[in-house]
């Protein structure tokens, strides 16, 4: 990796909260990071820990009238939170593009896939529809769907959720993005297409040299693909470091009771030890440590106020007081 180049997208201190007359959501609490082209970022943390949030942040997907957004997001030359609508729709699609776990909230049911295709092609870059139909063939032969002529006359109803999910991705890369978000793209298939979906993705992303932000809640998956990997817990980054440094050395008591349950769910017989208790209420965010409630090393100063992100080696950082003594915890974890 390249140090002195120009990141692709830089995050500083986000913020989104959803408003409404009943609560006050706070579910992106101050998440800074960055990706630098060509580089894949993980970002991984249980079922609401902000995770598509943060993600439909970078399209500023959210509904404009309940969300408050603050803080910083550079794409490129893109200074998304103070583009015009207009600007953010050329964005979107060209610049950035995003696939789902359900692509059927992607793909329109009444059209014929080859036809979704060619429209995005048209609409970003004013080509004939026969030009258009052309480069969705290329498109479907990238993503390796077999007899791709046949299947650009198809529903994406009469598609296999393997063959949807390599659909959709030709429909994101259309345009060449150079930046793929990917929310938890794999994980409504099995075991085994999941992988294949993955090595296509991570060869794409090579050839293409695009920028890729992946969201999973799957260990797995993050090892699979990720460059570099970001923990979220309650709306915040609490540990950030390359792939190896945090599944291998971890420093977040939070990351450690992920990877433990993962290791005794994946190698031995017993029941995955799932860490205790639940992620704390985003209307009600306890003033330190989020995680503090639900931690076997918090001491009282954990509970005062939120830690700040500390180096614990090159490119690897945690938010916890206690990394010392975590930290000999996942040496045993490892060994
Ligand atoms: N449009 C919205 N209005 C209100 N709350 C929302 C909205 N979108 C997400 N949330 C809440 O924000 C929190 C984080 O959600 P999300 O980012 O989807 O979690 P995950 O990490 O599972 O992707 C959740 O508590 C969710 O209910
Ligand atoms: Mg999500």
């Amino acid at each position: 990796m390249d140090m002195s180049a120009r990141p692709l997208v830089e995050v500083r201190d986000l913020q989104v909260n959803f408003v409404s007359r009943e609560a006050n959501v706070a579910a992106v609490n101050g998440v800074s990071f960055d990706l630098m082209p060509s580089e894949v970022l993980c970002i991984i943390g249980e079922s609401g820990s902000g995770k598509s949030v943060t993600m439909r942040s970078i399209l500023r997907l959210h509904p404009p009238r309940r969300t408050v957004i603050r803080g910083h997001i550079r794409v490129g030359d893109y200074d998304i939170l103070s583009l015009s609508e207009r600007a953010m729709n050329e964005v979107r699609g060209a610049v950035v593009s995003m696939v789902f776990q359900e692509p059927m909230t992607a793909l329109d049911p009444v059209y014929r896939i080859g036809d979704q295709i060619a429209e995005t092609v048209m609409r970003h870059e004013g080509c004939s529809h026969a030009d258009a139909m052309a480069r969705a063939l290329e498109l479907m032969e990238l993503v390796k769907v077999p007899s791709p002529e046949r299947r650009l006359r198809a529903f994406p109803h009469e598609l296999s959720g393997g063959l949807r999910q390599r659909a959709m991705m030709a429909v994101a890369l259309s345009c060449r993005p150079t930046l793929l978000l990917a929310d938890e793209p794999t994980t409504a298939l099995d075991a085994t297409v999941q992988i294949q979906v993955l090595i296509m993705l991570r060869k794409l992303q090579r050839d293409f040299g695009m920028g890729v932000i992946f969201v999973t809640h799957d260990l797995g998956v993050a090892a699979q693909i990720a460059d570099k990997v970001a923990v979220m817990y309650a709306g915040r980054i609490i540990e950030y470091g390359s792939v190896a440094d945090v599944l291998m050395r971890p420093a977040h008591p939070y990351t450690l009771g992920l990877l433990s349950s993962t290791v005794h769910g994946q190698s031995r017989e017993t029941e995955i030890e799932a860490i205790p208790g639940s992620p704390p209420d985003l209307r009600h965010l306890p003033p330190g440590c989020s995680f503090a409630p639900r931690c076997k090393f918090a001491i009282p100063a954990c509970s005062a106020s939120f830690p700040p992100l500390v180096a614990v080696g090159p490119n690897h950082a945690a938010s916890c007081l206690r990394v010392d003594v975590v930290r000999q915890d996942s040496m045993a974890l490892a060994s």
